[in-house]
């Protein structure tokens, strides 16, 4: 039994990504003590920018005449694919950042989608409960004038879900940058309702993915 756990924020003070899906986690957990949580932190830890190119130039080489630097990126790779592949449920922040999702998570979607396991067609994820936690500073709803700018949250949804065929249930949480910014202190009462909403809609979805993962 055991829980993935993903994070992309490139703070870990005050993240709103990392606070919401630290619910999910343990909500999880309270259902399912002592199950293992296997942790990467995209956002402190980044993965280098080059493993994905590295690997997709592999691809195209001969086994026998792969560099060492190639043959290492796609044992890199291999391991990151483990990883997740390991796991009975899934949980990924993901904070939006100039309109789209981080940087250090495409970098981990594309490098993940050269290994042979996540290769184009596959659904390595089919089925597995995914809980895909999204923070942005902005408000994106409908009639605001940002609507539709909130590029990375499909994207990353499609990937999970319909490319990897995880069952995803996203937790969004926006305008976390009312407490910060004063022009957005009006929207100050309308942030902390959609956090606290937030809230609950991440412990549901950590009892949610409890209830469909495997006893141990
Ligand atoms: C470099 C950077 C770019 C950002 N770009 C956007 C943006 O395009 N739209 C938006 O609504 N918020 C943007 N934000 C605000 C974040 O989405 C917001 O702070 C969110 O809560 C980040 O997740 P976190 O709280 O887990 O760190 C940006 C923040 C940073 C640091």
């Amino acid at each position: 039994m055991s829980l993935f756990r993903l994070d992309a924020s490139i703070r870990t003070e005050g993240s709103v990504s990392r606070e919401i899906a630290d619910e999910v986690e343990r909500a999880y957990l309270d259902a399912r003590p002592g199950a293992e949580v296997v942790r990467r932190d995209l956002g402190t830890a980044p993965l280098p920018a080059d493993l994905w190119t590295t690997a997709v130039a592999a691809g195209y080489v001969a086994e026998a005449d792969l560099t060492p630097e190639q043959r290492g990126a796609l044992a890199r790779i291999a391991e990151l694919a483990d990883e997740v592949l390991a796991a009975d449920a899934v949980v990924v922040g993901s904070p939006l950042y100039n309109f789209g999702i981080a940087a250090h998570l495409k970098t981990w979607v594309d490098a993940l989608i050269t290994d042979p396991r996540f290769a184009p067609g596959s659904t390595p994820l089919a089925g597995r409960p995914v809980v895909l936690v999204v923070s942005r500073g902005g408000g994106y709803g409908p009639g605001t004038p940002r609507e539709g700018w909130d590029h990375g949250s499909g994207w990353i949804t499609r990937i999970l879900r319909d490319v990897w065929g995880a069952d995803v249930t996203v937790v969004e949480t926006e305008l976390t940058l009312a407490d910060v910014v004063p022009a957005m202190s009006e929207l100050r009462p309308l942030a902390a309702e959609k956090r606290e909403r937030a809230r609950v809609d991440a412990r549901t979805a950590g009892e949610r993915v409890a209830a469909v993962t495997p006893a141990a």
